[in-house]
């Protein structure tokens, strides 16, 4: 694991394994745990406490925010800012300024947090989760290269 570049996130990438304490929060916070990151993924944690998961195409200039957790313990304290922003920054300081994510339509603390952090809403798609439920489509650009 390497430190970000803000203190205290640290990130975690391809050929890491996942600490026990992410698989825990995943089963937590999405009911079933994700595997370790694949060649394209990084993780960005808040150690014990938080947890995002991004696919990233360098190439591109462009990265997925796959699943952001808090522990629920630890929610509404600006944890899941701080790790956002530092993703975001690492992210442009690695030439990744197109950030997308889709999330669910009634996510209201989700959809809080990107607000937050700058994203916008740019699509849905109706339907799209098992049980129906629409997915929204959040876009963040850099502010630097506007
Ligand atoms: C979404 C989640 C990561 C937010 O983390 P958090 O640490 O509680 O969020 P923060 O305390 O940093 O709040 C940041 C902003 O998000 C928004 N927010 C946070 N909780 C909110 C809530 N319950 N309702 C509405 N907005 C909320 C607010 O705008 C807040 O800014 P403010 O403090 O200036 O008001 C957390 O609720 C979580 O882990 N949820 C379960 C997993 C999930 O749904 N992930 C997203 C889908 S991948």
């Amino acid at each position: 694991m390497k430190e970000s570049l803000s203190p205290g996130v640290w990130r975690l990438e391809a050929g890491e394994p996942l600490p026990a304490w992410v698989t825990r929060l995943d089963r937590t916070a999405f009911g079933a745990p994700w595997k370790a990151p694949a060649d394209h993924e990084v993780l960005w944690l808040i150690p014990e406490l938080a947890f995002a998961r991004w696919a990233c195409i360098q190439a591109a200039g462009e990265a997925e925010l796959l699943r952001i957790a808090v522990s629920p313990e630890a929610r509404g304290q600006g944890l899941g800012r701080k790790l956002l922003e530092a993703c975001q920054q690492d992210l442009a300081e690695a030439g990744m300024v197109q950030l997308f994510l889709e999330v669910r339509a009634a996510n209201a603390p989700a959809i809080g947090l990107y607000w937050a952090c700058g994203w916008k809403p740019v699509g849905l798609r109706p339907g799209y989760y098992p049980d129906g439920e629409d997915a929204a489509l959040y876009q963040r650009v850099a502010p630097e290269v506007h």
